[in-house]
């Protein structure tokens, strides 16, 4: 899991690629690297640590003469964050240099046969291999580099994104996939590659997304398009209108706060264009009210955070649609040989659109001939390209690597599938789903309300930086609000912390509580009000000091816990949606309290391309 770019232009090429690299960092930051030509030889600096690092050590790429290079940002997979073990890897004589994200699986058995043929290999990393086998084949192939990539393609097993520099041909920037992110952008002052979107918007906005098995060899004036075989292919660019501020910080101290202070505009951007005189129109999901009728089960698969919004949502689909709902983690679902029967929808939410697991599971479903639907927020990535249907959420790039706006469109998408499902199966009727509809459209102007509300929160965090331990609880999608609340503390902040459904508490738990135990309970629906607080008066006893997330008209819950954050009133399923916002905002707050990084806290990448 790393982040790849290159250029070939006018300009001068290795500040064009910090400035790339310092858009993927989010893929991994354990290390960096570029290869320049420089007018007669590849010109390789690699470092460990941040980005940053490299740009000092290149001067911020003065340094680095020439207008032809590639670089790297590294998430280690094979051999721990070292200079050796830095892209780009290079041949024996320095004239082939390669960068890559993803993993050669059988990278073990093609280093010992090159060993055999007395190749030298410098790193622990898999990638080196390919450094290797190119210089192999393009030697063996009268030194034709197109010839010497196709026979790696076919040699090589796993996936990758990989951009390639051959001294012999200093004009040209080589590239590849399979299984890995890869764009190509095409700009008048030179032309680029890289994994994702955001590291060329500053040049252009014309982009060619990469399908598997195919190449692309760019010049500073030329971009040709080749199959998995070497024949030239055409292809479309698309045109990609986000806004180019989407991708930078817009003066918020951290990229985490930017995108919790987005989440209005990103919610109301996935509800609105769907909601039409008082109706749902979901025109990507192509399923008549027939096909939906027929649905005999629904599987929601995802990891990390998209999983819990599958949990929360599992109560709404079946609370108003009345289909059964199993919500899976993607790595458990992939192998443990779910049972997958004709009329099951097999749901896969992901906001990178690249998590291994979850196109994994995409790719067991579809073996199976089971309908696929991916929600998925980055346009043209591999979920969205390979599900049957796709409904994207409209969170505009994500940065930091503790996911805020695109969950919570990732709600909002399952609410109006659910409710649109619910109406086609006669479960609500239609003055039912305009109110749903009414109270989903006030989401957003009461996720700003709440944010408006930040400085007691901030208060609240700052008595917590020095917390052990913090426990999360509630019951039913209270539950679902607590994991993701649990989640969001302990990724940023590395404190300890667990949810747990307030009824399980008595079964272990609770022997956990200690004085002055901070513990968070969601308490949002009505019915389940009376149980969660008897739960709270339970570790109260104990010492705990209370936290409760609730509905701006239960102000009686004063006389139970220590302190309260009101939401606005909501309907009962879309609680989530407003409690998670103080929950966000916390953990936020006591990261930056203890001075860490929050847009990328330690062991931790954004999107998760190995399994
Ligand atoms: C990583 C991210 C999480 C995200 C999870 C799934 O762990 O840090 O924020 O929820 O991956 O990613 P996806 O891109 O599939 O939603």
């Amino acid at each position: 899991m790393c982040g790849i770019v290159g250029y070939v232009g006018k300009e001068q090429a290795a500040p064009i690629l910090l400035d790339g690299l310092s858009k993927l960092e989010y893929r991994g930051y354990d290390s960096a690297g570029m290869a320049v030509y420089d007018g007669d030889k590849i010109v390789i600096n690699k470092t460990t640590g941040r980005l940053k690092v490299l740009s000092e050590l290149t001067h911020d790429g003065a340094t680095m003469p020439g207008n032809i290079g590639i670089g790297h940002t590294r998430w280690a997979t094979h051999g721990e964050p070292s200079e050796v073990n830095a892209h780009p890897h290079f041949n024996e004589n320095r004239t082939i240099a390669v960068v890559h994200n993803g993993i050669i699986e059988n990278y073990q058995k093609l280093r010992n046969i090159l060993v055999e043929r007395g190749y030298k290999f410098r790193s622990e990393t898999d990638t080196e291999v390919v450094a290797h086998l190119l210089d192999y084949y393009y030697n063996k192939y009268d030194k034709d580099p197109l010839t010497a990539l196709v026979k790696v393609i076919h040699r090589v097993e796993g996936s990758y994104a990989l951009g390639i520099l051959f001294a012999d041909h200093p004009d040209v920037v080589y590239a590849v996939r399979k299984d890995s992110p890869l764009i190509v952008g095409q700009s008048e002052e030179g032309n680029l590659i890289a994994s994702d979107v955001p590291a060329v918007l500053k040049y252009t906005r014309d982009v060619f997304f990469i399908e598997n098995g195919e190449i692309a060899r760019l010049t500073k004036d030329t971009i040709a398009f080749y199959n998995v075989d070497g024949e030239p292919i055409e292809k479309q660019s698309k045109h990609i209108d986000w806004d180019i501020n989407a991708a930078e910080k817009n003066g918020y101290e951290h990229f985490m706060l930017k995108e919790i202070y987005e989440q209005p505009k990103a919610v109301r951007d996935t509800i609105s264009p769907r909601i039409k005189d008082n109706d749902i129109v979901i025109e990507e999901l192509g399923m008549t009210d027939e096909e939906i009728r027929e649905i005999k089960k629904i599987y929601i698969v995802a990891c990390g955070s998209a999983y819990h919004t599958g949990v929360t949502c599992k109560y709404i689909f079946e609370g108003l649609a009345r289909i059964p709902v199993e919500v899976d983690l993607a790595s458990e679902f992939r192998y443990r040989n779910p049972i997958l029967e004709d009329g099951t929808l097999v749901i896969i939410i992901s906001q990178s659109g690249e998590t291994a697991d979850s196109l994994a599971a995409l790719r067991l479903a579809k073996e199976q001939g089971i309908k696929t639907l991916g929600i998925v927020n980055v346009v043209g990535s591999s979920i969205a390209r390979e599900a049957d249907k796709v409904m994207y959420t409209w969170a505009g790039p994500e940065i930091a690597v503790a996911t805020t706006k695109a969950y919570s469109c990732q709600l909002v998408a399952q609410y109006l599938l659910a409710l649109k499902f619910a109406k086609a199966r006669g479960k609500i009727t239609e003055d039912e789903l305009k109110e749903y509809l009414h109270e989903m459209e006030m989401l957003p102007n009461q996720i700003e309300i709440l944010l408006g509300n930040k400085e007691k929160i901030q208060k609240f965090a700052n008595r917590y930086v020095a917390a052990k331990d913090v426990f999360f609880i509630g019951r039913g999608i209270d539950y679902a609000i607590s994991l993701e609340g649990s989640l969001k503390l302990k990724e940023i902040s590395y404190i300890h912390s667990e949810a747990y459904a307030a009824g399980e508490l008595k079964h272990g738990t609770i022997s956990l509580i200690e004085d002055g135990t901070l513990v968070t309970a969601v308490v949002t629906q009505e019915e389940l009000y009376k149980k969660t607080i008897s739960n709270i008066v339970e570790v109260k006893t104990r010492g705990a000091y209370v936290l409760a997330v609730t509905n701006e008209d239960n102000p009686d819950i004063e006389r139970t816990v220590d302190s309260v954050i009101y939401i606005p009133k909501t309907n009962k399923y879309f609680t989530n949606s407003l409690a998670i916002i103080p929950l966000q905002l916390f953990a936020y707050y006591v990261s930056v309290g203890k001075g860490l990084d929050v847009d990328k806290p330690r062991n931790l990448a954004k999107s998760v391309t190995v399994e």
